[in-house]
């Protein structure tokens, strides 16, 4: 399935957005603020991963992108990297069926070369699992980095393609790593930080972008709300002036 790019064409805006991305942020600051170990932090996280997915479910949204390991989380302490990893296993084993239950597809994107073949095993079964379901596509960003991901969609392009022809955007987009899905319409980032940190660098082209102080472990379906809301504040104009959007005169 192929999507409207919103630099060739003007998409389609729903009240609703039909794409929210998410930089779950804020995880080790919520931790020392009550005197626990950084680890609490994302333990508690995965909890909030559970009640934003239920929530986007609810209000109709039919992709949810989270942001959980980035290309440069592998500088952090070796402690902390494992811990995250062996999380992830085990949200695997506890969710993957509810999510089935509940109509999700599960997908994951990023470098996965880098993860063992244990948990590579279980993504990929994962994903054949829920392939079919239609409620919610719930993309989890695991060794994901922006630029990876246009470099490697450049790569993949390069094995397919004659060398010398000039390439264009929609001859590119196909490979890039979320390419079943159209680009997100609401951007969020939790935990007061106000940088994209090589999250969807060519996908966020064109989604407005809304950053919380809200640590992500307390971000709930209220908070997500709020988002929403402040989202249906803006006037999406992709290039356009405010009268073309609005009307007042046409084209
Ligand atoms: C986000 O929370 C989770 C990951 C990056 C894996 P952090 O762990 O970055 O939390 P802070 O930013 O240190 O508070
Ligand atoms: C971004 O958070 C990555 C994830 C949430 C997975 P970081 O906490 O790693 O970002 P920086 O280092 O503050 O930019
Ligand atoms: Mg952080």
């Amino acid at each position: 399935m192929s999507h409207i790019s919103s630099t060739k064409e003007i998409p389609v805006v729903n009240s609703i957005p039909t794409h929210v991305a998410i930089i779950m942020d804020g995880n080790g600051r919520w931790a020392t603020k009550r005197f626990l170990p950084r680890v609490a932090g994302h333990v508690k996280g995965v909890e909030a991963v559970r009640g934003v997915v239920e929530a986007c479910a609810k209000r109709g949204i039919s992709f949810l992108t989270l942001f959980a390991f980035s290309s440069e989380n592998w500088r952090r302490p070796a402690e902390e990297v494992s811990l995250l990893m062996r999380l992830f296993v085990s949200a695997l084993e506890k969710e993957v069926t509810k999510m089935h239950a509940n109509d999700i597809r599960l997908k994951v994107v990023g470098d996965l070369t880098r993860f063992d073949t244990a948990l590579q095993n279980m993504i990929f079964e994962a994903e054949q699992k829920t392939a079919k379901n239609k409620k919610l596509t719930v993309t989890i960003c695991a060794n994901y980095g922006g630029r990876w991901d246009v470099v490697q969609a450049m790569n993949k392009y390069r094995t397919e393609i004659p060398p010398d022809q000039h390439i264009t955007e929609a001859q590119l987009e196909p490979y890039l790593s979320m390419a079943y899905a159209p680009e997100p319409d609401l951007f969020i980032r939790t935990g007061g930080e106000t940088r994209i940190s090589n999250f969807l660098l060519w996908q966020l082209a064109y989604s407005e972008l809304y950053f919380t102080d809200t640590f992500w472990p307390d971000f709930d379906a209220a908070s997500l709300d709020a988002a929403i809301e402040s989202y249906q504040t803006r006037e999406r104009r992709f290039g356009r002036t405010s009268a073309q959007v609005t009307g007042e005169i046409s084209k």
